[in-house]
């Protein structure tokens, strides 16, 4: 195992933003006639918003055309802005600044890989921008997660062989991801990551030496 570089997931990792997605999706939802629940949110997240809104109408059994699915689609991303622009860096999940200044001090490389478009806005907000080297996110995917391309984007925009890097993420999607690029994957939170390399459930009581203790003997 010779680790160089760190890919982290943003909603749900890095901020808690899991659940400004889920308010205004719910919001949505209840506009349409229908609700919308945590446990049907677990499949959306790491999924883009055009395919977040493909899963909520299918739960509500709506059929629309596109072009209201895209009003549909900015409407949400109206209300979720109105999260957003309210953050601060209190908002930053706990242990993450911590973990972020001692991965500095190891030399480690450091990306975002997130689906969202809003995740340059955010990371402004939360003053984080400064500390990812390379933002991959939804403006420049064209696949989903479970599809590993953001993660190998990141990785071959880093310079550093997937078999190198760790991927962070909270949502299952994003675990298969990792894989599927042929990374290491931490799985972060509460989820049944049945494929992950390893689990914590937050940054809060692990350091880097911690996490390479967990994925010792694990195999990519
Ligand atoms: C992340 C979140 C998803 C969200 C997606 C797109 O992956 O986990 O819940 O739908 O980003 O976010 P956006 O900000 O572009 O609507
Ligand atoms: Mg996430």
């Amino acid at each position: 195992m010779n680790i160089q570089a760190c890919i982290f997931d943003l909603d749900g990792v890095i901020v808690d933003t899991a659940k400004y997605h889920y308010r205004a999706w719910r919001k949505l939802a209840n506009s349409l006639g229908f609700d919308f629940t945590e446990t049907d949110n677990e499949q959306l997240k790491g999924v883009s918003r055009m395919e977040s809104l493909d899963i909520i109408l299918n739960i509500g059994k709506k059929t629309l055309d596109e072009s209201k699915k895209q009003t549909l689609a900015n409407q949400k991303n109206d209300w979720y802005l109105e999260y957003i622009t309210m953050m601060t860096p209190n908002e930053i999940l706990p242990g993450i600044v911590s973990f972020l200044d001692e991965l500095k001090t190891q030399n480690m490389r450091i990306a975002l890989g997130s689906a969202s478009k809003n995740a340059v806005l955010t990371l402004e907000k939360v003053k984080l921008l400064d500390r990812f080297e390379i933002i991959i996110d939804g403006t420049k995917t064209t696949r989903s997660k479970p599809d590993p391309q953001v993660f190998l984007m990141g990785a071959a925009d880093l310079g550093i062989a997937p078999k190198n890097c760790i991927v962070f993420e909270d949502a299952t999607k994003g675990i298969e991801a990792a894989r599927e690029a042929g990374m290491y994957a931490i799985g972060v939170g509460a989820s049944n990551f049945t494929q992950a390399h390893a689990v914590i459930p937050s940054f809060e009581k692990i350091n880097f030496d911690g996490i390479k203790a967990l994925l010792k003997g694990t195999m990519i």
